[in-house]
């Protein structure tokens, strides 16, 4: 197998309930090098749960499948059984949520570096695609030295670092300085990517070969875009976007699932004149039509008054 590297030096990171199929088409196109599906259960892939083919990547290029569980068997079981719908399989060593840490999944398996051994040992055996492991610092303290000199000798493709502990979950500013040229190993640096300084300094800092954005990207989802053009697009392409979204959730996941939307709406007005009352709008609004009607109102009013400041400060006055 040729030597896996990340497909790029940005990508959109696992996000459960947020990054989807139609989300990630919609960051791909803004510009995002690779992604990654939602964490799906090593389990579920297992028992062939209904949701888990929805889940999965289908026909997208440079998109990994995030894998969680605990048992080395089932992870590597469940990775064979995907590997054809992923460009490669990522193992969820992260997630510090309690309903995932007490099943000894997610970051739990910072707890027990054996098992997390065993586990990428397994899963490489099993699968022919590379497989990485996105990690934090550590469980409780930060023990990024400990966790790397088990995931590189066990053979991981690439790794992914939250630069938080488990317990820290989502307080306190990520670290960046964490110089991860040092394994010789493909790495990607998360946390805290909410600019495109944001993104260029923790690449510089911490020496990471690629940067994982995450909440940058549901609060501003053309980051991608700025990150390569240096500046934002036009209010135009923001709308079409939008509209976009919209067909691709009808397409893909039906009539029902417009609720999904609401939780996109303040990424794709962010800095907007007028936007708190359009989002306080959106939020009641049933349905897809009366959405897209809403949003090609919204976004039509700033192109009738070409030359007018659209962007707002933080006080919601106008810029
Ligand atoms: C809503 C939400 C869901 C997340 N789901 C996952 C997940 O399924 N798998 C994972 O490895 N990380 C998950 N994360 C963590 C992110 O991938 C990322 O590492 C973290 O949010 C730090 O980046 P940020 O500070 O730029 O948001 C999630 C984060 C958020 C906010």
């Amino acid at each position: 197998m040729e030597r896996f590297n990340y497909p790029g030096t940005i990508g959109l990171a696992p996000m459960a309930g947020i990054s989807d199929r139609c989300f990630r088409i919609i960051c791909r196109l803004w510009g995002a090098q690779f992604a990654f599906s939602e964490m799906i259960s090593a389990e579920s892939v297992i028992l062939n749960v209904g949701v888990v083919d929805k889940m999965l990547p289908f026909e997208e290029e440079n998109t990994a499948v995030q894998l969680y569980g605990s048992e080395p068997k089932k992870l590597a079981l469940a990775a064979r059984k995907v590997q054809h719908r992923a460009s490669w399989i990522d193992l969820n060593a992260a997630c510090p949520v309690k309903k995932v840490v007490r099943k000894n999944a997610g970051a739990a398996l910072l707890k027990d570096l054996e098992r997390l051994r065993d586990i990428v040992m397994a899963m490489k055996d099993a699968c022919e695609k590379p497989i990485t492991v996105k990690i934090r610092l550590g469980f409780e303290k930060n023990e990024l030295e400990k966790i790397m000199d088990v995931l590189v000798p066990a053979g991981v493709d690439g790794v992914e670092v939250h630069g938080r502990t488990a317990v820290q979950m989502y307080s306190e500013k990520a670290q960046w300085d964490l110089d991860l040229e040092r394994w010789n190993v493909p790495t990607a640096i998360s946390g805290d990517l909410y600019t495109v300084y944001d993104i260029r300094k923790a690449l510089e800092v911490s020496k990471a070969s690629a940067a994982l954005v995450a909440r940058g990207a549901l609060r501003k989802p053309w980051i991608f875009h700025e990150f390569f053009h240096a500046k934002a697009p036009a209010i135009e392409q923001i709308r079409d976007m939008f509209l976009l979204h919209v067909k691709l959730l009808k397409e893909h996941e039906g009539e029902k699932s417009f609720y999904k939307l609401r939780q996109f709406v303040a990424g794709y007005t962010h800095g907007l004149f007028g936007a708190r009352e359009f989002r306080e709008k959106f939020m009641k609004l049933e349905g897809f039509d009366a959405m897209e009607s809403a949003i090609r109102d919204f976004f039509n009013q700033f192109l009738m008054n070409v030359g007018e400041n659209i962007f707002v400060k933080e006080d919601g006055a106008k810029a």
